[in-house]
């Protein structure tokens, strides 16, 4: 054992400890927010054990990818918190393309240095698998999101055969390296295998279910770390993995859950092909308010539910989200905040929002909790939020988010909808909550019809 051994074990415990408490807050909005500096400080211990181990024979070519690395990241992290699912999209196919490229090289060095066992290519194969996967498909997955492609699925014929089939030879090659290591040309070409079969996976799936595909994008990048950890016998590396891995799959499962879909529909349902429901015959009309209506209809309402979505994200209206909270609380109306798990386009979406604006966590509720009380309520107040109030998944079969848990805006005395025109949401279909005869609209941007809104209300204020 080297000098640096110990104090390397030690930093690696820390860095794991960190990690695994990271992600336990995570799971509260009140702890959420030490998670990051908890995650960043077990990296640098990890960065720092590694860098003093022993095998670092040079710097010089650390240094210059730490700062390639810093170039890259720093534009990256800049990105709008609307863009940050395709941002972490990109972040997975760069950690799938470093476990491929550190998995290719491990191979030929212990190929050439005659120190391949059945394991080790084992190991490298399984590596190279879910790292080309990883990559292929997160790069696909962020243009989709980014919408630099096509978001709708592009299907064929026998297109799950195709697919299957793929992985299924990069399987058997697998097997086959693992049995003759030293056979070097089956390396590439399961590689080129798991490359395709990444593009294959995400082509026919629609921009709708991205957030969910990056999420299960994650858990293949952790579990390609777990065979990279095996591949440096690194073993915060394989803890880190296993943690990454567990939590995307975890995440992906809730996701799921919260839209009452089942794994395979995401991945293999092609969700988005169906037709748009088709317009009624007849022109239907909706009813629409202006800002002073709807500061009438909150300031006489007892309670008023906000359900944020996608669009609040969009208009960054979370601020005059706070002060329409703050100018109706002063004068006793009870506002609290109802938020959909699928609310947006990535997991807490909605929450780190309100978060900014410093909304008190104990005025969110749970969908299934707010959900009972929604006949009491005097005004459901819809800000950019679309699919997850639709109706249509409760009451039409044939609709293709049939199923899915919305939060039940229509059920409230009095709905107030913020959008600027009447075009679907994410899933591309009509809302009857709009037509509702209990629905009011307010067109425009979310920030600025808040905006006016919170003018009326404080300006009557005055008057009185
Ligand atoms: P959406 O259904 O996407 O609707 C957002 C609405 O916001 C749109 O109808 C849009 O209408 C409006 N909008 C956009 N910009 C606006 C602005 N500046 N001001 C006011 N309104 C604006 O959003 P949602 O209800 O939050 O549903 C989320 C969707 O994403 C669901 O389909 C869900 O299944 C899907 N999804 C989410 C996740 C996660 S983790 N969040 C994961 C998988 C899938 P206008 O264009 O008319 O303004």
């Amino acid at each position: 054992m080297t000098s640096t051994a110990p104090v390397t074990e030690l930093l690696y415990l820390g860095a794991a400890a960190l990690f695994i408490m990271a992600l336990r807050w995570m799971s509260q909005p009140a702890t959420a927010r030490r998670s990051v500096p908890a995650a960043v400080t077990g990296m640098l211990l990890a960065v720092v054990g590694t860098l003093i181990r022993p095998e670092v024979v040079t710097y010089q070519w650390i240094v210059v990818a730490a700062i390639a690395g810093t170039l890259l990241g720093i534009p990256l992290a800049r990105v709008p918190l609307t863009a940050v699912p395709e941002r972490t999209g990109l972040s997975q196919a760069f950690g799938g393309l470093a476990a491929l490229l550190v998995g290719t090289a491990k191979y030929y060095m212990w190929l050439e240095e005659g120190e391949l066992t059945h394991f080790r290519a084992a190991v490298v194969a399984g590596e190279v698998i879910l790292g080309g996967l990883t990559c292929t498909g997160g790069l696909l997955a962020a243009g989709k999101l980014a919408e630099w492609i096509a978001t709708r699925p592009i299907t064929y014929r026998g297109q799950n055969v195709v697919s299957f089939v793929m992985l299924g030879a990069a399987a058997v090659l697998a097997v086959w390296v693992t049995v003759n290591p030293t056979d070097a040309w089956a390396l590439p070409v399961i590689v080129g295998l798991a490359l395709v079969f990444g593009v294959l996976l995400i082509l026919p799936i629609g921009g709708a279910d991205m957030p969910t595909v990056i999420s299960f994008l994650n858990s293949y990048a952790g579990l390609a770390a777990v065979a990279m950890g095996f591949v440096l016998e690194n073993k915060l590396l394989i803890a880190a993995g296993a943690l990454d891995g567990a939590s995307g799959f975890v995440l992906s499962i809730i996701m799921c859950r919260a839209m009452n879909r089942s794994v395979t529909n995401v991945l293999f349902g092609a969700f988005g092909s169906v037709q748009k429901a088709q317009a009624a015959a007849e022109e239907r009309t909706v009813k629409s308010a202006t800002p002073t209506d709807a500061a009438e209809l909150l300031l006489n309402a007892d309670s008023v539910v906000i359900i944020p979505g996608y669009g609040m994200a969009v208009a960054q209206a979370q601020h005059r989200v706070r002060d329409l909270y703050d100018q109706l609380t002063k004068r006793g109306v009870d506002v609290r905040f109802a938020v959909h798990p699928v609310a947006g386009r990535m997991p807490g979406h909605m929450n780190v929002l309100l978060a900014e604006a410093d909304i008190p966590y104990d005025r969110l509720v749970e969908m299934d909790d707010i959900n009972p009380e929604m006949p009491h309520v005097g005004v459901a107040l819809v800000i950019g939020a679309n699919d997850v109030v639709n109706p249509a998944a409760r009451n039409d079969e044939k609709s293709p988010i049939y199923g899915m848990p919305i939060i039940d805006a229509d059920k409230a005395q009095t709905v107030l909808a913020i959008k600027r025109s009447m075009n679907p949401g994410f899933a591309g279909i009509e809302n009857e909550l709009y037509y509702a005869p209990n629905t009011l609209m307010l067109f425009g941007d979310a920030k600025q019809v808040l905006g006016d809104v919170v003018k009326q209300i404080t300006g009557e204020a005055s008057a009185h």
